[in-house]
């Protein structure tokens, strides 16, 4: 397969653009494997130049190592050529921790800047833990006035040429819009042929926030995901009359929706078969099979809701969006 190049959307006016495919690095349980290095450098190798990351992975290291080696070898002619996102855990997301939490990203990352800084989540919980689940007793309100000033102040330092947030509702949004100086330029959502997330990519248009999509295939095996999508009937049949597989059908069809995708695998062939989606389309018909499909939230974040913090219910965590 000759190597693909990914389409590519501009960010803010100073951010660079982000190709529209990206390589998600969120493996289960995190930092499970020990081959994520290669894993990383294959896929720069087969044309993946989007990478996300966060330091909740552990996966900025074998990124830094995968990154100096592409170099060395001369897959890529500089770290220009690479869009890298990482996230500020939930136990980084107090005023006075931002900063220092993305320095310590960087040096695991061995880089000067960001292309993109999210906010993981809108939970803070104590500081000083990286889990998922997070333990419920550290659960804290979350602070958007000094999260967010700290998070301006990276892109103010050149620490992160873009910033924006992820797991965030349109009520949610609409309170950080109101007190930025900086808007979040990027909002990393749930996106799939199972949770469509209308509301959401047209609030986000609206106001000038880029949407990217994770989760495009219901990432089975993790905490986080189920098998709900890759198992759809519906999608099957769209994939076989097409010939496609399924995990192609969903990455189509949001990529179509005009929103960034991320998408894991560590298979060589199922990253080709993932990067394999831009020289063909779904038809309206097969777009109006996707438009019926029931649609159920695949992660809830019940790990983030407790009866005793800030967030009593699902409904409470993502303002009744679900
Ligand atoms: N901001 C957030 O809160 C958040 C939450 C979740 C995810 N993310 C980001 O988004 C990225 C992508 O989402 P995700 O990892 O949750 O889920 P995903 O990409 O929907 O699914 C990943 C799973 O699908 C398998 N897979 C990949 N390509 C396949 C194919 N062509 N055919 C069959 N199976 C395939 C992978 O296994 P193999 O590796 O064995 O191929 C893995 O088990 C993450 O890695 C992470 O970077 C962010």
């Amino acid at each position: 397969m000759a190597k693909i190049t990914v389409p590519e959307a501009q960010l803010n006016k100073n951010g660079k653009a982000v190709p529209l495919l990206g390589f998600g690095t969120a493996e289960y349980p995190f930092g499970s494997s020990d081959n994520v290095k290669e894993c990383l450098l294959n896929a720069i190798r087969l044309g993946y130049r989007h990478f996300d990351s966060a330091a909740l992975y552990l996966s900025e290291q074998p990124l830094r190592e995968a990154m100096a080696e592409a170099l060395e070898l001369g897959l890529v002619n500089s770290r220009e050529e690479l869009f890298i996102t990482t996230k500020l855990w939930c136990s980084d997301a107090h005023g006075d921790c931002v900063v220092a939490a993305l320095q310590t990203s960087l040096k695991n990352l061995g880089l000067e800047y960001v292309d993109l800084y999210l906010v993981h989540w809108p939970v803070c919980v104590k500081a000083g833990e990286y889990e998922l689940p997070v333990k419920k007793e550290d659960l804290l309100p979350f602070d958007y006035g000094s999260v967010w000033k700290a998070m301006e102040e990276c892109q103010k330092l050149g620490l992160a040429k873009s910033i924006g947030v992820s797991n965030f509702s349109c009520k949610k949004l609409e309170k950080l819009l109101s007190i930025s100086e900086i808007p979040p330029a990027v909002n990393q959502v749930e996106v799939n042929p199972l949770w469509q997330q209308q509301k959401l990519r047209e609030f986000c248009k609206e106001k000038g926030i880029h949407i990217t999509a994770y989760s495009p295939l219901g990432a089975k095996g993790t905490l986080w995901g189920s098998d709900r999508v890759m198992k759809s009937e519906v999608l099957q049949e769209i994939a076989e009359a097409k010939g496609k597989t399924l995990a192609q059908v969903c990455l189509r069809w949001v990529h179509e929706q005009g929103v960034s995708v991320l998408v894991k695998s560590f298979n060589t062939e199922r990253m080709k078969e993932n990067l394999d989606i831009f020289d063909w389309s779904l038809s309206p018909d097969e777009l109006n099979k996707i438009s019926q499909l029931p649609q159920k939230k695949g992660f809830p974040g019940l790990e983030f809701v407790c009866p005793y913090g800030p967030y009593k219910s699902t409904e409470e965590l993502w303002d009744g969006e679900i």
